[in-house]
Parts: structure tokens; C-alpha cells; sequence
């Protein structure tokens, strides 16, 4: 017979302990032990478990036919995915209540039953009727996207396996319940046995299938750490509250590459693509103004532009502000100290601030030219020239080092009319043959400062 077991599991990491800890020694958090029953597996999961009773089989005989990717036709989906669905892969999206991670969804299944694939919309947070008014606004027609409304893990298992649907999603893990755990919903004992049980069933039957997870208060996906494990890729759909726009991005993609990111505009009938994310994050930009320069930021494959803004002003604090929203704080500390030693720039009785526009993060090496100009731009008040984009990476010394795809970002650039582009000397070099954007070599801070002040 089964017996029963007390342990304290961390509602955030999900940590095990025998016994009642007021700190999680694994994830630091106070509090977060909460006692969960756990019935030993008098019956493990039997028929559920990964791969077939094989002998191992030589890597050349192993066929990858089957590997087909299915695109839904949202290009900036499909990207993220790194280039379309893989059967039987499990994607955990995660993002705040509210940035529109059942719109997103809807929407893409949307797309797939239009395909001819049969998809499944699991909801444990939607009535039906809930989930067909918001399709009604997005416009959703199809006979083959089937909606269900349930928590049980048991009959979501049952109804799985009686229609056999390409794609299903479980929205969210959060709500999912199972009868063989005495614990309550959203505990870290039931999203973890929940979750892995669906996972375990999608790669037993080639089941593609995305898991919504909610994210705490300081951004980690609730609980389920343990899940990023488990899953083929981790994404995250973020978004500032007060713009529209929204941002999937992908942590982790066993098919594809991490960091590439999908661009959306929440509109009234949903979300829709934004195919030129450069326009979009340039479009209000302020011209001939102090402290604001333009860099260009490899997202994946993708090269984006966006605007770098930095304020300095005079501090009256015994220790000067330094607030950066988007860009690395500490990268910014060690280029303001360059920027004092090589440059001769007093900064120490200075409030600096630096801000990505549009709530994007670049960080990457590339743009640490943009935040040293963007600096010294605010801080003597002369604009920077609109029509340049500035490009490179800055080393203690004061040097400007070559940096990876530069002609990548010089077309993107050329494309939205740049004139002119700062870049280190190395790429320049090699570049001869790009036209338009104008290139300036350089390999020190010096002679940047000459071209641009
Ligand atoms: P939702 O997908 O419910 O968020 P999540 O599942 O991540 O909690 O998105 C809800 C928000 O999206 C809500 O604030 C309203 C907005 N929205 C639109 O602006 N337009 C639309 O067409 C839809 C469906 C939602
Ligand atoms: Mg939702």
C-alpha cells in the first residue's frame, strides 16, 4: 500500500526538506517551506515514460524524417520557435498576468487548425464561453480548434489521448490538478507531478504541446524551475505595462537559438507582427538632442536598432545616482569609469541614468561605444548627429574592438536611411565594399570623440 510522507517543499524553486526551514537554503527565499504530503509511488508511472524499450542504435541509422517543422504562419512565432513547431516538443511560455499569453496562444492555434492540424485548447482559468468571446475579437473561424475547460490532470490525460490533437495547450500549469497528491493546486508539488506527467505523455505520443506558467513578483517563472529542465524550450512573452508592445523571447530552445525574440503590438483584435521592430522602436525618437544615440543590437539573427538615451545631471546625493533600465548596470559603471580616466570627464558629483527607449534590454558588447557617447553627449549637452549609428565594443584602455556581424547591422542600418555609421577599425577594414551607410573606422575613444564632438 502506498504510504504517505511529510516533506517541506520551496513553493519557489522547489527545494525538498525533511523537515520546516524558515529560509530556502537553495534559492535564498524566506518562507517559502510549505508542507506537502506526498504518497509514496506504490504504482510509478507506469505506462508513462520517455522512449521505447530500444537497443541502442547507431547515430547514422537513426532517421529524423519525422522531424518536420509545422509553421503557423505568424513569421515572429514561428521564428522564436527557431523556425517553426517540432513535433513532440514541449514549450513552457511564461510571462505576467495579463501581457497576453492566452491571446498570444489562441491566436497562434488560431493559425495551426487553419493548417488542417487539430488543436487543443486547454484552459483551467477560462469558462468556454469566456475563451469564445475573447476569439470572437481576434477573429478565430475554425471547426479544428477544440476548447476544454479543466484542471484535472486525470481527465485532461484521458480526453487527450481520445481525440489526439497535433498541439495542445495547457493554460496555465498553475491551475492543473492531480487526485494522486493530497496538496492544493499550484503548489510546487502538483505543478511539478502535473507537468511532468503532460510532458512525459507529449514526447510518448509526438504531442506537440505549450505549458503557460506564471511568473512571480521578481520574474522568475512560478515555482517550476525545475520544469526549465524538463522542457525543449523556455520563452517569455514580456512587455511594459504602459506600451503596447510586447516581446517573445526565447531562454532556452533545444531547436533552435536563445535569444531570439518576436516582436507584437497588442491592438484591439489581438496581436499583431511587427516584421520592422527598427521603425518601430526609432519611430519617436527626439532629434539633435543630447544624450541620445542610436546603436544597433543583434537579437538572434536578427539585427534591431534602438535608441540608447542617457541623462546626466549635477547630483546633490553624498553618492550620485546611476540608474540603467535595459542595459547591464555594472557594464555601465566600468564604461563611466573609462570615460573619466581616458576621456578626463568628472562624473563623480554626477546623477547618470541610461535607458534603452521602448523598454527593449541589449546586452551585448557591441553597443558599449553608444552608452560611453550617449554619456559624454548629455553630459557636455551636444547632440550626437541623428543620421549616425554608432557601433563597437570599449576596452579598459580606452580601445574600440572588433565586433561579430557587423555587416548585418550595417545593412539594417542602411536600410532605415543612416548616413553614417562609427565602427571599430577591424570591421572597417574588411567592409570596403559597403556603400551606404558611410563607415568611419576607429580604434580609440579619442578618435571617436574628434568624428562625433
Ligand atoms: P491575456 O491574453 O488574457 O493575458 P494573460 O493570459 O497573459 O494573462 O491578455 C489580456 C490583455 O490583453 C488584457 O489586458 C486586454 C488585452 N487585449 C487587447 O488589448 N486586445 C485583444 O484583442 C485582446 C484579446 C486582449
Ligand atoms: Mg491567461
Amino acid at each position: 500500500m502506498a504510504k504517505a510522507k511529510i516533506i517541506f517543499a520551496c513553493q519557489n524553486c522547489g527545494y525538498q526538506s525533511p523537515k520546516w526551514l524558515g529560509k530556502c537554503p537553495d534559492c535564498n527565499q524566506w518562507n517559502t517551506l510549505v508542507e506537502e504530503r506526498v504518497e509514496r509511488a506504490a504504482h510509478p508511472r507506469g505506462d508513462l515514460t520517455v522512449g521505447s524499450k530500444e537497443d541502442p542504435s547507431p547515430i547514422t541509422e537513426i532517421s529524423t524524417a519525422e522531424e518536420g517543422r509545422i509553421l503557423s504562419g505568424i513569421g515572429e512565432f514561428d521564428r522564436v520557435l527557431g523556425g517553426g513547431l517540432v513535433p513532440g516538443s514541449v514549450i513552457l511560455i511564461g510571462g505576467d498576468p495579463g501581457i497576453g499569453k492566452s491571446t498570444l496562444l489562441l491566436q497562434a492555434f488560431s493559425a495551426l487548425s487553419q493548417r488542417g492540424l487539430t488543436c487543443l485548447y486547454i484552459s483551467g482559468e477560462e469558462s468556454q464561453r469566456q475563451i469564445k468571446m475573447r476569439a470572437e475579437r481576434l477573429g478565430v473561424q475554425s471547426s479544428k480548434l477544440l476548447i476544454l475547460s479543466e484542471t484535472s490532470l486525470e481527465r485532461i490525460i484521458e480526453q487527450v489521448k481520445k481525440i489526439k490533437p497535433s498541439v495542445v495547450v495547457i493554460d496555465s500549469i498553475q491551475t492543473l490538478f492531480t487526485s494522486s497528491l493530497p496538496s492544493a493546486p499550484g503548489s510546487i508539488g502538483q505543478v511539478r507531478e502535473s507537468s511532468g506527467s503532460i510532458i512525459v505523455l507529449a514526447k510518448k505520443s509526438g504531442l506537440s504541446t505549450f505549458l503557460i506558467g506564471h511568473v512571480t513578483k521578481d520574474g522568475s517563472l512560478a515555482g517550476p524551475r525545475v520544469l526549465e529542465h524538463m522542457v525543449d524550450t523556455v520563452l517569455y512573452f514580456e512587455g511594459e505595462r504602459g506600451h503596447n508592445f510586447r516581446i517573445l523571447r526565447a531562454v532556452k530552445n533545444r531547436f533552435g537559438s536563445t535569444n531570439e525574440i518576436g516582436v507584437f503590438e497588442m491592438k484591439e483584435a489581438g496581436l499583431q507582427e511587427v516584421t520592422n521592430p527598427s521603425e518601430l522602436f526609432l519611430s519617436e525618437r527626439p532629434l539633435q538632442v543630447p544624450g541620445s544615440v542610436v546603436v544597433c543590437s543583434m537579437e538572434g539573427t536578427r539585427p534591431i536598432l534602438v535608441e540608447l538615451q542617457a541623462l546626466v545631471s549635477p547630483s546633490f546625493l553624498a553618492v550620485p545616482r546611476r540608474t540603467t533600465i535595459g542595459v547591464d548596470y555594472n557594464r555601465v559603471a566600468l564604461l563611466v569609469a573609462v570615460l573619466e580616466k581616458k576621456m578626463s570627464v568628472n562624473l563623480f558629483n554626477q546623477d547618470i541614468f541610461v535607458n534603452v527607449a521602448g523598454g527593449v534590454h541589449v546586452d551585448e558588447p557591441a553597443v558599449d561605444l553608444g552608452i560611453v557617447a550617449a554619456v559624454a553627449s548629455s553630459y557636455q549637452e551636444k547632440p550626437i548627429d541623428p543620421q549616425t549609428v554608432l557601433l563597437g565594443e570599449v576596452g579598459l584602455a580606452g580601445e574600440i574592438r572588433g565586433i561579430a556581424q557587423a555587416e548585418a547591422r550595417l545593412k539594417e542600418a542602411g536600410k532605415l536611411g543612416f548616413k553614417r555609421c562609427i565602427l571599430p577599425l577591424s570591421n572597417s577594414r574588411q567592409l570596403g565594399h559597403v556603400k551606404s551607410p558611410e563607415l568611419a573606422g576607429v580604434s580609440s575613444l579619442e578618435e571617436c570623440w574628434q568624428i562625433l564632438f
